[in-house]
């Protein structure tokens, strides 16, 4: 397994590989791997010649009182974890490669579908990846790219921004790996203290929550947020940043649930902010 640092050294690698017939797969990530993470490149693993796994905590989806300083990193834990994983190449460029000085092109995906969840209290964060992700497909110019459906609208971005600048990738969705206790997988778990590890149960409970009362015969949104939030709010160290029900494709709010349903929320449990999310058909 190679680890390049320059968008130069890419270039001739994956020209390389194209000229010769290699189908590749990629896997962007920002690093501090875990399982979640690892899924996606046993799944790229599975169904390409060429695995890319890029590691790049990317500065342009960050706010100004995020955590970008402080996100964790440890390329050498990663870069273990990939060649295990049968990774051919970590891309790990650093932000001056990436944005150098006097950088100044944007690309973003305009409406609701960045405006809303994690776009109405991330300003600019979806303007970030979509920036980025465009410059990383330029680079890697994969057949198949894979991403975590614990990123909903991650997801739903990107296939949008995929469909509409016609590239020929195919966006390939896995499911969400979660601690065996319920927690979804994420780097920023690792932020959390003491009894917040706990708390943070609540989170995937309050999704289970929903799916119960949904099966129970339950439509209603506002109905079912509300027991969500009680339920959320009755541990004390969580604050609410937002739960929504919404139609999974277009993340258009719907009052009565029916269809491909995507129900989703962030909280702050102690200082780090965590999500997670269900999608499900519903009769
Ligand atoms: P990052 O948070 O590192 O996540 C990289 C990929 O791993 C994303 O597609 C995410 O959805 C997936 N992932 C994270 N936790 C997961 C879990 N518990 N189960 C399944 N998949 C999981 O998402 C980003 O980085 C960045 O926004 C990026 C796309 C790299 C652009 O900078």
């Amino acid at each position: 397994m190679q680890i390049i640092k320059t968008v130069a050294a890419m270039n001739g690698y994956i020209r390389e590989a194209i000229q010769s017939g290699k189908c590749i797969g990629y896997v962007p990530t920002m690093g501090y791997l875990h399982d979640g993470h690892l899924s996606l490149i046993k799944e790229a693993r599975k169904n390409n010649d060429i695995v890319v796994v890029s590691i790049f905590v990317n500065p342009t989806q960050f706010g100004p009182n995020e955590d970008l300083d402080s996100y964790p990193r440890d390329l050498d834990r990663d870069a273990a974890l990939c060649e295990v994983e049968g990774a051919d190449v970590i891309f790990h460029p650093t932000p001056e490669e990436m944005y150098p000085n006097g950088y100044s092109t944007y690309v973003e995906t305009f409406g609701e579908i960045t405006k809303k969840l994690c776009g109405a209290s991330r300003e600019g964060h979806f303007r970030g990846v979509t920036t980025v992700l465009t410059k990383l497909f330029n680079i890697v110019r994969p057949r198949n790219a894979y991403f975590g459906q614990k990123d909903a609208q991650q997801v739903a971005v990107v296939e949008k921004m995929v469909r509409e600048l016609n590239y020929d990738i195919h966006i390939v969705p896995c499911p969400i790996v979660r601690e065996k206790d319920g927690l979804a997988m994420s780097s920023r778990n690792s932020y959390l203290q003491g009894h917040e590890r706990e708390d943070a149960l609540v989170l995937s409970q309050s999704l289970e929550l929903a799916k119960q009362m949904i099966a129970d015969g339950e439509r209603s949104t506002a109905v079912i947020k509300q027991a969500m939030c009680d339920k959320i709010n009755s541990v004390e160290s969580t604050e609410i940043d937002y739960v929504e029900i919404v139609d999974a494709q277009e993340l258009e709010n719907v009052e009565t649930l029916s269809g491909d349903t995507l129900i989703a929320l962030a909280v702050k449990v102690g200082k780090p902010r965590l999500i997670d999310n269900v999608r499900l058909e519903v009769k």
